[in-house]
């Protein structure tokens, strides 16, 4: 007997695909059933001292700030997705080049304060804007030292922190980041709340306000992430980031041992199609790395995972890998003294507070205490760095140190 219905040709197929594509980006609405707002002009949106920053630096606002990838450009299949930056590219490790002592940075800056024991330096009395190629090379240093390293009441312009940014590394361009420029990634979760981030009160842990790391799926992940703040809310908006070289000592020789050489899938924050099931739901972009990762300038090993970007060890039984990563994970979020809290707020009025982290190893989390009332602003670039690698001969920064590992 005939079938009732002729099957689907393979073409036809392909075709309705390719049509249910075209209809919008995915973004973060496949999973969150977001819809697009309306797009407010950038002047009625900007807040007053972004607005004064752009203007300072002759930033032209493009019309419906930020910009948003055209839906023709923003790849819906994970296929596509993967094609972006899947070769290796020259990395070179500036902190490699630095003085240890980092007498060029330090000499011009009024003060250098630890934060904390284990991360986290603020240097006062320094414009990033004015650093020269050898402080630059200090800096990352420093940054692969300390984890993160704060500046207060800079005057930077967007394009400047652009041009520091592709000093330390390929400017990670991404398809579907609200962005002024290409390169330039515009953090701003209040607009994202608009687009129909369910971010609230007694939903706070959404979007940055979660322990996370970025980009860890790239081919070649984040090295230094620069977030240059230029509205801040007078009481909130902190950010926290928490180091894993500390979280790595942390752990027993045993499990160290354990871990040591291992590797972990990691996957994209934005979901895609399978293109073979576009019907299954979001797909995202995932990679392998090494779980322990040697950090290229100090040589010191870090605990490389995060909860929502660490998809599972490779080798081992979901069971066990699930138990062993959210130990992991643990590790790094509740232990206080391997992190540091900041608030951005600069000492004067109208200026900026820029954060450089180095993601190879580290977390951060975003406090949406706020709640969106005052406005929270900032333009980020993000700088790619090496093929992640574990060299079975480093050490522990601990161990580096002469620290006792107890
Ligand atoms: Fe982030």
């Amino acid at each position: 007997m005939a079938p009732t219905t002729a099957p689907v040709k393979e073409d036809e197929f392909n075709d309705v695909v390719e049509k249910l594509a075209k209809f919008k980006p995915l973004g973060f609405t496949l999973k969150r059933g977001i819809k697009i707002a309306p797009h407010k002009s950038a002047e009625d949106r900007l807040p007053p001292s972004t607005k004064a920053r752009y203007a300072r630096h002759n930033i032209e606002l493009p019309d419906g700030y930020p910009v948003i990838p055209a839906a023709d450009t923003i790849p819906k299949f994970a296929d596509e997705a993967y094609k972006i930056r899947d070769a290796d590219y020259a990395y070179i490790e500036r902190a490699k080049n630095a003085d240890p002592e980092k007498k060029a940075l330090f000499g011009a800056a009024k003060e250098v304060k630890d934060l904390t024991k284990h991360i986290g330096t603020e240097i006062v009395g320094l414009q990033l804007a004015d650093l020269n190629d050898k402080q630059k090379d200090e800096l990352a240093l420093l940054v692969a030292e300390r984890v993160v390293v704060f500046f207060r009441d800079q005057d930077l312009s967007p394009l400047k922190q652009l041009e520091l940014g592709d000093y330390w590394g390929q400017v990670e361009v991404h398809p579907q980041a609200a962005r002024l420029v290409d390169g330039i990634s515009v953090i701003w979760q209040d607009y994202f709340r608009d687009l129909g981030l369910p971010i609230s009160f007694k939903n706070s842990q959404l979007g940055n306000s979660t322990w996370h790391t970025d980009l860890v799926h790239e081919h070649q992940p984040a090295g230094i992430t620069h977030l240059h703040n230029d509205a801040i809310p007078s009481v909130g908006g902190d950010t926290l980031w928490a180091s894993g070289y500390a979280a790595y000592d942390k752990l027993s020789p045993a499990l160290q041992k354990f871990l040591d050489g291992k590797t972990a899938i990691y996957r994209s924050a934005h979901p895609y199609l399978d293109r073979e099931n576009p019907f299954a739901g979001p797909k995202f972009i995932e990679r392998e790395h090494p779980l322990v990762r040697t950090h290229p300038a100090t040589g010191w090993k870090s605990l490389f995972v995060n909860r929502p970007m660490t998809v599972r060890i490779v080798g081992l039984l979901p069971a066990e890998s699930d138990l062993i990563l959210n130990y992991l994970y643990d590790i790094y979020e509740k232990n206080l003294d391997i992190q540091v809290r900041f608030n951005w707020q600069p000492t004067k009025e109208g200026l900026g507070t820029s954060a450089i982290w180095d993601n190879r190893i580290s977390q951060h989390n975003a406090v949406w205490d706020h709640e969106g009332k005052e406005a929270r602003h900032g333009t980020r670039v993000t700088s790619l760095a090496e093929v992640p690698y574990f060299d079975p001969n480093s050490k522990s920064q601990r161990e580096a140190l002469g620290l006792d590992l107890n």
